[in-house]
């Protein structure tokens, strides 16, 4: 542990003297926070928002409206915005010194928002349409459907359901998702590869339009994969991805994305994550971030602390608050809007080969190091599952909202593996099987929807998992 502490005091100083702004930028002058505080609403009213519910607890429902859900998502920046303001101020002193270190500072008065009053603003031409966006996406009750396995990826999913694979086979797969009926009650987003972008329906409706009909937004994946970073321990990596990105971001708007996501991957073994690794991985993501912005997409940052290993939780937790906090600190540098992104990170586990811990020790682990790191400002943050089980992701989004019921920030799912897993089993690739699943999906999506709201409790969760399936981790996994 001490190793780690030691490397994380290392990776700060270096990261110190490499991306430390000038000394003017601390000059004293007004935090920037581009939400009027008269937006922010009760964070309460969150958890209480009413909702649909269907499959698990089928019974009469109110129908919430777009407006309401709108209203209601600002409001969760609120618990923060006077915090934030006061630590922006205490942290802006004269000499140029303390004001470096205070970057760095893991205590409570931490500026969890910087002075960005002369970073870029690459979100100068989106920035109300990107608030609205990520607002949508971060609704009550609501999650992210991750559907952006790679080509190659898909089909090992498929051929493990007894299927050949092809791409029409893929796309067919895509359009049972996409079409599940009530798919929008615990849905806002769904994240897709850069070939079903472009990939329609067999009535030949553009998936994004089949989405966009029920009030579900397009995002993307536009990382290029993971590459190794010569000479480092363990096989580290960066992404590649960024040369032609801004291009590439202006034809995904044209073609109806709204948001992306770029993953980044660091692992814990006796020694890594490098500094070097660390480094790349936030600096990458923040100038991915930025230019997703300039082009109007609301980019999901996704620097995701693997589970591979046999670490305890407290490694986990330190590590990852080393990530996260860097993380933040150059997104800011680089001035990306954090009321127009959302933050994609792994929950704080120990690793796969560790006993387990109680979901009330991982949701207090991770929303504690959240609370240190994470700006109150941000949109959302919709967590992946990692190789977690279903039922595992589901309980961990429960025990975080029962945590931190006031949480500055909507905490809820951006799942993949623990969204489609069961749904892949049930459907097993033929069509007579096809309504089973999507009813699974829905099932699936409640018990999140329900979870992200703190409802994922009592009766309804005595009742059991929806999923039918187990473990789900993959050593090494690549999406
Ligand atoms: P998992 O939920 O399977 O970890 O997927 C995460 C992801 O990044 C998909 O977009």
């Amino acid at each position: 542990m001490s190793r780690i502490l030691l490397a994380a005091g290392a990776g700060a100083l270096t990261f110190v003297a490499l991306f430390a702004p000038p000394v003017e930028l601390f000059a004293p002058q007004p935090a920037v926070l581009s939400r009027p505080a008269a937006d922010f609403g009760s964070v309460a009213q969150q958890r209480v928002a009413p909702q649909q519910v269907m499959y698990v607890q089928p019974e009469p429902v109110q129908q919430q409206s777009q407006s309401q859900d709108f209203g209601s998502a600002l409001g969760y920046g609120a618990m923060g915005f006077g915090v934030a303001l006061a630590a922006a101020s205490f942290f802006m002193p004269e000499a140029g010194k303390e004001r470096r270190i205070a970057m760095f500072a893991t205590t409570a008065e931490s500026p969890l928002i910087m002075d960005t009053s002369k970073a870029p603003k690459p979100w100068l031409k989106f920035k109300d349409e990107l608030m609205k966006t990520a607002s949508a996406i971060a609704s009550p009750g609501k999650g992210i459907l991750a559907s952006d396995e790679s080509t190659g990826t898909c089909m090992s999913r498929l051929k493990d359901i007894g299927m050949e694979g092809t791409v029409e086979e893929q796309r067919g797969y895509r359009q049972m998702l996409y079409s599940t009926p009530g798919l929008s009650e615990h849905i806002s987003g769904a994240i897709m590869f850069e070939k079903t972008l472009y990939e329609s329906n067999d009535a030949g409706v553009p998936f994004v339009k089949l989405l966009g009909d029920q009030g579900i937004l397009a995002g993307i994946k536009v990382d290029k994969g993971l590459k190794k970073i010569d000479g480092t321990n363990d096989g580290e990596t960066w992404t590649a991805g960024l040369d032609d990105l801004k291009e590439r971001c202006a034809k995904y708007y044209e073609q109806g994305a709204r948001f992306a996501k770029w993953r980044n991957v660091v692992y814990i073994t006796d020694s890594t994550p490098s500094d070097a690794a660390i480094l790349d991985c936030v600096t990458t993501l923040a100038q991915y971030a930025a230019t997703c912005q300039s082009e109007g997409l609301v980019p999901i940052v996704e620097p995701e602390v693997s589970l591979d290993g046999d670490h305890d939780i407290e490694t986990c937790k330190e590590v990852t608050r080393r990530v996260w906090k860097m993380q933040y600190e150059v997104l800011q540098q680089y001035g990306v809007l954090m009321e127009g992104m959302l933050f994609k990170p792994a929950m704080i586990v120990p690793g796969a080969d560790a006993p387990k811990e109680s979901a009330q020790k991982v949701a207090k682990y991770t929303l504690d190091v959240m609370k240190e790191t994470v700006p109150p400002t941000m949109a959302g943050i919709t967590f992946l599952s990692g190789g977690q089980s279903e039922e595992e992701a589901t309980l961990h989004i429960q025990a975080m909202a029962e945590y931190m019921p006031d949480a500055p920030w909507n905490v809820s799912f951006s799942f993949a593996r623990a969204l489609q897993s069961s749904v892949l089993k049930t459907w097993g690739g033929k069509k007579e099987n096809e309504q089973k699943a999507q009813e699974m999906l829905r099932a699936i999506c409640q018990v999140n929807g329900l979870a992200q709201m703190g409802k994922y409790t009592g009766e309804l969760a005595a009742r059991g998992h929806p999923s039918t399936t187990g473990s789900l981790y993959e050593k090494g996994y690549q999406y």
